[in-house]
């Protein structure tokens, strides 16, 4: 393990190649990664790093936001077949149709999304912007929002607005159990329960704090003195423990006990053995056709001056 680390380390320097991690990532990969962080922050990283190579460990769209950012850069993924259920629930032919048949709407887009989806898309948000970037517009505004139906009901919930919503959904998120998280706290009744937007109503419902994996981590570094019930992917976890080592976090457990459903089997395809054959071959690389790409850029490119003008 430990050559394998070094190797990595090795080529890492020789290719002048930058290694991202996403917090759900297995935390070998975390421990190795330059830097690490939610979607906005991997985003932000992309667009300004001077390296030549780009390793994104993460799941696919994150891949491709990154190459649409930096078109001159090699994006590598340490495997191709890591996508998203979310960013699948959104095709992107049924969603350009869903536009072309609302006009006068603002089109406001998750960052879990094709590139072809981006490049239908006014602004695209993550789960660290979304609520502000909705509020930037007026409160009139016509709004379709896509594709996770439940950080849009809940953004709708605490803006007061109504945004038309398309009906998709993240599987690790949805899989949280109401009743089992009810009987966790019963059993811990101090603990705080932390709740990833993308998680169902009634699981929002019994969180005191919901945000993004950045935000929820966030939280816990400011306050390391309670206990934590975390609803979100529990390689967030991986973090929280080294940067609060004597704080207690328990993952939320998902509805289905035959699985280890609060795992994203996507994030958890990277494996180390996949960055070091993915650093050495330089591939598999991400490539975006360059015309959707050249319409994709911009709604991400506001995404990333708004966020900067928040101070986010
Ligand atoms: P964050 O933007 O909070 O990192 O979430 C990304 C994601 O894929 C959530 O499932
Ligand atoms: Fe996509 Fe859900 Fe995995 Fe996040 S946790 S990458 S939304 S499938």
């Amino acid at each position: 393990m430990n050559e394998l680390v070094e190797a990595i380390r090795q080529l890492k320097k020789e290719k002048n190649a930058l290694i991202m991690g996403h917090y759900y990532q297995k935390g070998e990969i975390q421990d190795i990664a330059d830097y690490v962080g939610d979607s906005l922050a991997l985003a932000q990283q992309a667009a300004k790093t001077e390296a030549d190579i780009i390793v994104m460990c993460g799941v696919h769209f994150m891949g491709e936001t990154a190459k649409v950012l930096c078109p001159e850069k090699k994006v590598l993924v340490p495997d191709m077949a890591a996508g998203c259920s979310l960013a699948d629930s959104c095709p992107a032919d049924e969603f350009t149709r869903f536009v072309k048949e609302h006009p006068g709407y603002t089109v406001i887009s998750y960052v879990n999304t094709t590139a072809a989806v981006k490049a239908v898309t006014d602004v695209v948000v993550t789960s660290t912007n979304a609520r502000q970037i909705v509020e930037s517009f007026p409160k009139e505004e016509k709004i379709i929002f896509g594709p996770d139906r439940n950080l849009g009901n809940y953004i709708n919930a605490v803006t007061g607005r109504n945004m038309l919503l398309w009906d998709g959904a993240c599987h690790v998120h949805e899989k949280f159990s109401v009743e089992k998280i009810v009987e966790l706290k019963a059993q811990h009744p101090e603990a705080v329960v932390l709740a990833h937007p993308e998680c169902k109503s009634a699981v929002l419902k019994l969180a005191d704090v919901v945000g993004s994996t950045a935000a929820l981590l966030k939280y816990a570094v400011a306050h390391p003195d309670k206990t934590y019930i975390v609803a979100t992917e529990v390689g967030i976890l991986h973090e929280m423990r080294k940067k609060c080592p004597h704080t207690v976090f328990l993952p939320a457990p998902s509805s289905d006990s035959t699985c280890a459903c609060n795992e994203c089997n996507f994030m958890r395809m990277n494996t180390l053995e996949k960055l070091y054959d993915c650093l050495k071959n330089e591939t598999p690389e991400i490539t975006v056709d360059p015309v959707i790409a050249e319409k994709a850029v911009k709604p991400i490119q506001r995404m990333l001056e708004i966020s900067t003008q928040l101070g986010l």
